[in-house]
This record gives structure tokens, C-alpha cells and sequence, in this order.
């Protein structure tokens, strides 16, 4: 049911948030369960749209899954009963390829659709390509599909031309049941990366150095099933915060990994917020206008991709001029035209955006592009003066769980209406 946030701003937000699991975590885990016969349990999988889609995935591959009592994910793959990943399930969510891997260690082969663009820009597969060709799997190109096929995968180095997340999770997981040892180079060094080794780990697999740009991964004949508990998502848990300091209030973020936030909370106490960590609580204290400030993303520990949309809304406010540089993907600024239609002052060129901040943005109905873009076109709403429309909600529910329901607890004058 198509749906829009509206929002009446101004509200500075007060009180005490939770963090959901991380969504970018939560995916690669569930593909993991391709990897055994026996069952993996996730404890605190969200309820997210992206997850709902993972499920459907992973039910056409034969896998069977279960909402436990408890609230716990249960998967098991007794047998693969089709190893093809369609196109219409790959093109709506490119996580989706973070099977191809799994699939081809378990079964010897994969027919897993291109995942094609998306909005935020071209996201090619090479580096998984070339990554499982070094691990012996034949991979062919035929009509927009990837056919892999191997009949025992073997050990390899692999050193891939540039940092890839699910590249990186991909190959771990198809290294795990390879005979004999494997060395990824440059590999992405992603909280999310480290808690899918976790897993396997759990799993039974021999891996060292996940979370590290040098991981080996020793494999294993069989994997096992496991029980694992999701790590917070941290990209969630920096929204939340940047609601906090663009409402000039008071927001106390529980069951965070501190640690996993460190680039977002520098750049914020860089902004004039004050952050006060203690234990997995964030507190955020919002000034009444933030200080300007440059942003340039890059892979973990760097300022994270996933949240240059969220501070582009915060320095828009800001009192000076800041100047953003998305160096992941090429056409991640979308968000910025949408900010202009609140007053921001923003130009694009490239990979460069520079900001002049505004002392309010105005309510305005706006239009969602992509997940994060929508993020921060929420965040903007609940600063401006006057009422925000933020339509196509679903780009918001693909990655965060009832944000919503999150800033009416802080006290937003936020609102879901379905059109
Ligand atoms: C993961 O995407 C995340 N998604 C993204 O989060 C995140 O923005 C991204 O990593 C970067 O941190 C999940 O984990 C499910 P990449 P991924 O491979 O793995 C290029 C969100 O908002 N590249 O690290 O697809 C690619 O085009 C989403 O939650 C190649 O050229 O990103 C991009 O420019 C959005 N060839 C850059 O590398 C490849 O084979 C980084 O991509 C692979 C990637």
C-alpha cells in the first residue's frame, strides 16, 4: 500500500531509543544458511522489507523459515531445489547476490540474475566474478544471468582492485567449504563482514582476520548449524542521532556498539553536538545550530557512504558552508535536489557537494529516491518549519524498522498516512 511521512516540524526530540539489528548484517547471515543442511537461528533478525524479500529468496532455493516464539529467525536448507536466484527478486534488492557464493560452495553451481543499477549508481559484480573464477568456479555471462559452476571449489589469494562489502562476504563464504586455504586481500573491513565470520565461525568454519583488510579462511568439509545474535545497525543507530542533533535535542540511543560509530560520532562532535558514550548507550546532545563541516566517505573505519545523506540534511542547517565528497558511488546525491525543495542551498558537481547552510529548512512535500536519501529527507522534516510530505515510504522501509513509530518515542509529530 503506498504510503507517505508527514511531518509537522520543529519538535526537539527528547528520550530514549533502542537500536535495531543491522539490516546489512542481518542479510548475509541469512544467505549463510545455504551453506549447511542443519539450522542456523538468528535471534533478532529486523522486520524489514529487505528481510522479507531475503526470506522469499531464500524459500525459492529451498529453504525453509520460521518465526520462532521467542521472536528468533529459524533457517534450514535441507537441500538446495533450485539453485537460480530470478531476476525479479535480484533487481528489486542487489544484496540478493550475497547467495551466489553460498550457492556455489553447497551445490557446485548458481544461476543468480545480474543485479543490475540501482539509484544510487551502476554496482558491477566483477570483483565477486573474478573472485570465485580464482577459486576455480567456471562463470559465464547468459542473458543478464551469472552461471557459476564448480565442482569443488579450491583455496586461492585473491586480492580484489577495490573494497567490496558483499564481494568480500561472498567470497568468505564460498572460501569456507573450498578445499584448502584461501587469503583475501583488500578486503572490506565492515562491523557487518566481521559478525557474518562470526557466524560461520559458529558454523564451524577456520577463519582469521575478518574485520581486518587480510582475511584467511582455512576451508572446512562441512558446516553446521548455529545460533547468533545480529549486531545493532549502526547506519540506523546514526540517523537516530542526527535526528537528535538536527532537533537541537536530547537523544539517548540504548543497545549500540559504540565502537562501530566512531567516523559518524567525530563528524558530529566536529558539527557542535555533544556525544557522551557510555557502555552500547549514545547520547546526543543537539546544539541549536550546527557548525559546518567536511565530509569525505570512504570504506570502514572511514565516514560511512551509508549516512553522507543523513549529514548532508544535518549541515544543511549548519552555520557556514561544507563541502561533502562521496567517493563509494557515483551518483549519490539524489537527496540534494529534494533538500533544495526545503530551502537547502546545495550544489552538485560529481563526486562534490557543497552545502551553505540555512538557519531553517521549510516543510514541503518531498519524493523519495533510495533508502538513505529518504532518511534524510525525514530528518530535514523534522527541523523545518511548517509540514514535510515525504512520499514513496517504501525506499524507508527497505532498511529501517518502524522509524517512525522510533521518532514519535522522541516525541516527532511524525505521522504514516496511506495514499
Ligand atoms: C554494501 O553494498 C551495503 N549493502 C551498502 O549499503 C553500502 O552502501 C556499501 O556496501 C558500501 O559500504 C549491503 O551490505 C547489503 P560495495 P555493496 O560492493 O556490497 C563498486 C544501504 O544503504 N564495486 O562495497 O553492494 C561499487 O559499484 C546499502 O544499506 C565494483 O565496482 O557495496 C561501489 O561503487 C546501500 N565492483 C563500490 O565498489 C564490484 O564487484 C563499493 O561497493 C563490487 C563493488
Amino acid at each position: 500500500m503506498p504510503a507517505r511521512l508527514v511531518i509537522e516540524g520543529g519538535v526537539r526530540l527528547r528520550g530514549h531509543v533502542e537500536a535495531s539489528a543491522a539490516k546489512n548484517a542481518a542479510l548475509p547471515a541469512m544467505a549463510a544458511s545455504l551453506l549447511t543442511a542443519q539450522s542456523i537461528v538468528l535471534d533478532n533478525v529486523p522486520r524489514l522489507a529487505d528481510v522479507v524479500t531475503m526470506t522469499s529468496l531464500l524459500e525459492r532455493l529451498g529453504a525453509k523459515i520460521t518465526r520462532e516464539a521467542d521472536g528468533a529467525t529459524r533457517l534450514s536448507v535441507p537441500s538446495v531445489t533450485t539453485p537460480e536466484a530470478p531476476y525479479e527478486l535480484v533487481s528489486t534488492m542487489r544484496a540478493s547476490v550475497v547467495v551466489l557464493g553460498p550457492l556455489l560452495a553447497r551445490t557446485g553451481t548458481a544461476r543468480v540474475a545480474l543485479p543490475g543499477g540501482c539509484a544510487i549508481g551502476v554496482r558491477p559484480i566483477d570483483q565477486h566474478l573474478k573472485g570465485l573464477a580464482k577459486l576455480g568456479a567456471d562463470i559465464a555471462i547468459q542473458n543478464g544471468y551469472v552461471e557459476a559452476r564448480a565442482s569443488r571449489l579450491k583455496g586461492a589469494r585473491i586480492t580484489t582492485d577495490l573494497v567490496t562489502v558483499t564481494g568480500t562476504e561472498n567470497l568468505m563464504m564460498a572460501a569456507a567449504l573450498a578445499e584448502g586455504v584461501t587469503v583475501l586481500e583488500n578486503a572490506a573491513r565492515e562491523p557487518e563482514v566481521a559478525d557474518l565470520a562470526r557466524l560461520l565461525t559458529a558454523m564451524g568454519a577456520r577463519i582469521e582476520g575478518a574485520g581486518t583488510e587480510r582475511i584467511e579462511i582455512e576451508g572446512v568439509a562441512e558446516l553446521g548449524g548455529a545460533r547468533h545474535r545480529v549486531i545493532p545497525d549502526r547506519i540506523e543507530a546514526g540517523t537516530l542521532l542526527v535526528a537528535g542533533a538536527i532537533t537541537g535535542g536530547d537523544v539517548t540511543l540504548t543497545g549500540v556498539t559504540p565502537r562501530h560509530l566512531q567516523a559518524t560520532l567525530a563528524k558530529l562532535e566536529e558539527c557542535g553536538v555533544s556525544i557522551t558514550v557510555e557502555g552500547d548507550r549514545v547520547r546526543c546532545l543537539g546544539p541549536a545550530r550546527p557548525r559546518p563541516a567536511d565530509v569525505i566517505t570512504s570504506p570502514f573505519p572511514g565516514f560511512p557512504t551509508d549516512m553522507q545523506a543523513q549529514m548532508m540534511a544535518l549541515l544543511g542547517r549548519a552555520e557556514g558552508l561544507s563541502k561533502i565528497t562521496e567517493t563509494i558511488f557515483e551518483n549519490r546525491f539524489m537527496h540534494a535536489a529534494e533538500l533544495c525543495r526545503m530551502g537547502a542551498l546545495i550544489e552538485t558537481d560529481g563526486p562534490f557537494a557543497v552545502i551553505r547552510g540555512v538557519e531553517a529548512y521549510q516543510g514541503a512535500p518531498v519524493m523519495a529516491t533510495d533508502l538513505r536519501a529518504s532518511a534524510s529527507l525525514v530528518l530535514a522534516g523534522l527541523a523545518a518549519r511548517g509540514t514535510t510530505e515525504v512520499s514513496r515510504v517504501y525506499h524507508l522501509d527497505r532498511g529501517y524498522e518502524g522509524l517512525e513509530r522510533k521518532l514519535q518515542s522522541l516525541g516527532a509529530r511524525i505521522e504514516r498516512v496511506k495514499t
